[in-house]
């Protein structure tokens, strides 16, 4: 089914999952479609972005944003359109990101929603990705955190994701010698063939400490860490004096479980080095300044990245799959609607 203009298609959270999340946790509902208020906006939802962290948002514990109620419409990032407006600053027709939720339509005063300017020459989709979260989480634990050096060593996980692929082109670019750590052998030849990254590993298929001493014969000096557990133990023993390790999220405990190596952490220490977490929307103060130079090099053809589309609402549970099983290529988006005239 797709989306109406009348009615609101909402997944609601209907119990908190242990491990994956399936059928029991997630509920398609359906309301009518909402009228904005005075002073607000009525929007179409065109994309939703599906991150990994939806999972933690799941969860009873708050995260980086207090916990997804019960019973309540998913929370959920968006890119749509204005249908509907009681505000002048937001017109019928601009394009706006915003916490538009897993669902249809939403409504938001003007001031909660930031306007686009989408560059013919650029889809839409990459200011819901490239563009947007994705872009400016790759280059703020890049610069802010990893402290780039020309000609230092620097390893990327989940380097063929939407975060990870960014990450390595923009090392790439800033002289670094870049590793990246990806699963399988499309996702890695993508990375040497497409993106420029000489030097991968297929955490799938290949030993990861053996390719790790063969690629950085001068041990590691930066972590772009996506993913956490074991993997990040088998990187914890080949740092340097004074790496940096940009801790941008743990996807392989997103699910529940894993675990850290205290002898691997114990590196932190005789190698008096750094590991620190940081948080996209400490960096929004870039955003503006950011997005334009990440454009600038999508459209001088220096930047490659890959938007995954699932088209529907109801592919959501899907998504979510497809992230934790290394199925999305690039940035897992679902179509909610056309981007014109619906
Ligand atoms: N700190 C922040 O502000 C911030 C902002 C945005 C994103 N993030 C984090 O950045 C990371 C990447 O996010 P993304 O949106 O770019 O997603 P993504 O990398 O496009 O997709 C997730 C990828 O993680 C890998 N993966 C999933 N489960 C795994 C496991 N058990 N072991 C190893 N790899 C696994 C898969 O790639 P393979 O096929 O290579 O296994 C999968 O494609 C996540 O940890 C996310 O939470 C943080």
């Amino acid at each position: 089914m797709t989306h109406s203009t009348t009615q609101n298609r909402q997944w609601i959270l209907r119990e908190r999952p242990q491990g994956a999340v399936d059928e029991r946790h997630l509920q398609m509902g359906s309301v009518e479609r909402p009228v904005p208020a005075a002073g607000e906006v009525l929007v179409r939802n065109i994309y939703l972005l599906v991150p990994p962290a939806m999972r933690l948002w799941m969860n009873e514990e708050d995260s980086y944003v207090p916990a997804q109620p019960l019973g309540e419409p998913m929370m959920g990032i968006t890119l749509g359109i204005v249908e509907a407006s009681h505000d002048p600053a937001l017109p019928v027709g601009t394009y706006v990101n915003g916490m538009g939720g897993c669902q249809d339509w939403f409504t938001a005063p003007a001031a909660q929603l930031m306007p686009l300017a989408p560059h013919p020459g650029v889809p839409l989709a990459a200011y819901r990705s490239v563009l947007d979260v994705q872009g400016l989480t790759a280059w703020a634990g890049l610069h802010e955190v990893c402290q780039p050096q020309a000609g230092q060593t620097l390893v990327v996980t989940a380097a063929a994701g939407s975060v990870g692929s960014l990450v390595c082109q923009l090392g790439a670019q800033l002289d670094l010698h870049v590793v990246g750590i990806a699963g399988g052998a499309d996702k890695c030849r993508w990375l040497r063939e497409d993106c420029g990254i000489a030097a991968t590993i297929d955490y799938k298929a290949e030993d990861v400490g053996a390719r790790l001493a063969a690629l950085c014969p001068r041990g590691i000096d930066m972590v772009f860490e996506n993913v956490g557990g074991p993997m990040l133990d088998r990187l914890l023993e080949r740092i340097n004096d004074r790496a940096r390790i940009a801790l941008c999220g743990m996807v392989a405990s997103y699910n529940g479980g894993g675990t850290q190596s205290a002898h691997a952490l114990m590196r932190l220490v005789t190698k008096a080095a750094r590991m620190e977490g940081f948080l996209v929307r400490d960096h929004f103060h870039r955003y503006a300044e950011v997005a334009a130079k990440l454009q600038a090099l999508v459209l001088e053809g220096r930047l490659e990245y890959r938007i995954d589309i699932l088209d529907g609402l109801d592919q959501l549970p899907v998504a979510l799959e497809n992230l934790f099983h290394g199925r999305n290529l690039g940035v897992q988006l679902l179509r909610l609607s056309p981007e014109r005239g619906a």
